[in-house]
């Protein structure tokens, strides 16, 4: 699979996504991540991507040209028929989730769109943009991080990239809700024993604490999460 992503900021990528799992799997070769940096295509004789907004207003607007150029290089350059899902960062988008990630996980290449300042010139956003991506309801200085978070999510759905211990089968939001509470050695901690069900070896009923123990902590912790699930069991 391969990120291209488009931003002001290639180095704020480039540092993140060099490190720990992603890194590995960048190293096995399962994984690109390709930065490039808008301001690279300018036409603008000192380098500008921003300008004032038409109709005024507070704050600049990253400029079409730019954004259209660097697009349309890194599109040439992929060898695929495939036209790739351009997704623009941004809090106007659909909310990122678990499912999604899953979905991205399997196309070939995502380009990624971080935009800046107050955000992008509409009209290069039609022409471009598959995807409209926030990672939650507040507001950012950028896209980068959003991507990052973004990437993150859907690099351990990608096969391979986790290894079989941290395998992404069990665990928060596979069933739509959160993960069991998990327990190591030692067997006793500070006076605090490992609940009994799990030292018992009858795997029938760890599976039925497991599952008590998700509901019970969905429903404290996201009670609108735990709302939905309810709703679609009772379908069943
Ligand atoms: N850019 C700024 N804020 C953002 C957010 N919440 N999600 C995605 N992109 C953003």
């Amino acid at each position: 699979m391969r990120f291209h992503v488009m931003t002001l900021f290639p180095e704020m990528i480039d540092a993140a996504v060099n490190t720990s799992i992603l890194g590995r799997a960048i190293e096995k070769g399962i994984l690109s991540v390709q930065s490039v940096n808008i301001r690279d295509y300018t036409l603008d004789k000192h380098n500008r991507v921003d300008d004032y907004t038409y109709g005024g207003g507070a704050g600049m607007l990253m400029q079409a040209q730019p954004v259209y150029d660097c697009y349309l290089d890194i599109s040439k350059k992929l060898d695929t028929d495939k036209s790739p899902r351009v997704v623009y960062m941004t809090p106007q988008g659909s909310v990122f989730d678990q499912k999604m990630a899953k979905e991205f996980a399997a196309e070939e290449d995502i380009i990624f769109l971080c935009g800046h300042y107050e955000g992008i010139d509409e009209r290069v956003l039609e022409k471009i943009v598959t995807d409209y991506v926030s990672i939650g309801d507040y507001v950012l200085t950028g896209g980068e991080l959003p991507a990052l978070v973004c990437m993150d999510a859907i690099s351990r759905m990608v096969p391979g990239v986790l290894g079989n211990s941290e395998s992404g089968e069990t665990e928060s939001f596979d069933d739509g809700l959160l993960e069991y509470p998990q327990y190591s050695r030692p067997e006793v901690w500070m006076d605090e024993a490992v609940p009994e069900v799990l030292m018992s070896g009858h795997h029938a009923n760890i599976i039925k604490w497991r599952h008590e123990q998700s509901l019970k902590r969905t429903k404290e912790r996201r009670p609108d999460l735990y709302e939905k699930y309810v709703a679609s069991h009772d379908k069943l």
